[in-house]
């Protein structure tokens, strides 16, 4: 058996800055509604005929930078996102081609804003078992392309941008007790109709908009996460008290903050970019570990719990240590 270790990250925003005040001017909104309710102040937001696999090929050359390593060392490429460039072929296809990676797999991995906690978990079962040695793990997301921008109540709350991961499989009695310890991932199909896409290629045959029931959502949220958070913790074999750093998936500060007031964690150890990226989705983990990586925050020996939930509802947790 092998450990899936983190070699190194990287992330990706577009150019184009839309703060609150920006939005003010387009939307029936304030920039005091959005940041009291959400805690976002900002969001970056792609050019146009920049796709995801862009975002998504940037955060991957800037994550095997960081990891010294070079695109055809890598045999596996996973892509959370839930807005690809195309129906098909997957993003990840695209962004094998664009990086020059040409062997090994690629495949798209969709479960929304925990896409890239189920990415990651999928990513270390290929890895344990032996059959992929160095995987990127990839959160791209363009969700400005399916939001209603006239619809105030959802089109405030996402952003632009993309996050990678550099894996690599070490066998366990070398890998020093690091790497992704544990997972736990969930799933409540019933409750599909709080956040969707209205439109779909069997469905509609358009790409649709972005419908949320948000404070519907919102109620479910802290309860999962936690749950999830406890249960990873409980397979991994640490207490919260461990960890060094607490990086969620950024929808709402308000959510974060619950989560941190439910398990008692430290405020000091949350990593929270919401109020520059706002929410993007599965890139928003990736992302922020990526910033407080490259500001001296997270660093070798730390022990990291990341986690999510968004459309399916889906959420979970993972347990890594650096
Ligand atoms: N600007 C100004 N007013 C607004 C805006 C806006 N952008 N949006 C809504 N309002 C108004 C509403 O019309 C409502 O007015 P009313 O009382 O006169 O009817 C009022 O503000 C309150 O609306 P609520 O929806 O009750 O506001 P709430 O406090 O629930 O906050 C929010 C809304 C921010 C969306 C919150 O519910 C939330 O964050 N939910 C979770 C969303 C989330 O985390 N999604 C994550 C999953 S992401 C993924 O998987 C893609």
């Amino acid at each position: 058996p092998f450990r899936a270790i983190v070699r190194g990250c990287g992330g990706a925003l577009p150019d184009r800055v839309v703060t609150n005040a920006d939005m003010a001017k387009f939307v029936d909104t304030s920039d005091e509604w959005i940041t009291e309710r959400t805690g976002i102040r900002q969001r970056h937001i792609a050019a146009e005929g920049q796709y995801t696999s862009d975002l998504g090929t940037e955060a991957a050359k800037a994550a095997l930078a960081d990891a010294g390593m070079k695109a055809e060392d890598i045999d596996l490429i996973i892509v959370a996102t839930a807005t690809p460039d195309m129906t098909f072929p997957a993003t990840a296809s695209i962004i094998q081609r664009k990086l020059g990676a040409g062997a090994g797999a690629a495949f798209d991995l969709q479960a929304v804003c925990t896409g890239f906690v189920y990415a990651m978990a999928t990513a270390e079962k290929f890895l344990a078992s032996g059959q992929h040695k160095r995987a990127l793990v990839i959160g791209a997301e363009t969700f400005s392309r399916i939001l209603d921008w006239e619809d105030r109540t959802t089109c405030v709350l996402f952003g632009d941008g993309a996050g990678a991961f550099v894996l690599e499989a070490v066998p366990t009695e070398d890998a020093g007790g690091k790497g992704i310890l544990a997972s736990h991932l969930r799933c409540d199909g019933s409750l599909t109709d709080l956040l969707f896409v209205d439109g779909g290629p069997s469905m509609t045959g358009t790409v649709g908009h972005l419908r949320m029931q948000g404070n519907k959502v919102f109620r479910e949220a802290v309860g999962r996460i936690s749950d999830a958070m406890v249960e990873a913790a409980e397979a991994a074999s640490i207490t919260m008290d461990e960890v060094d750093w607490f990086v969620p998936h950024q929808a709402n500060q308000r959510i974060i903050g619950g989560v941190v007031k439910k398990l008692g964690l430290d405020e000091s150890k949350v990593v929270s970019t919401i109020a520059r990226h706002g929410n993007t989705s599965a890139a928003s983990i990736p992302l922020a570990w990526s910033v407080a990586k490259a500001d001296g925050r997270i660093k070798d020996g730390d022990l990291v719990i990341i986690e999510g939930m968004g459309g399916g509802l889906t959420w979970g947790a993972a347990v890594i240590q650096l």
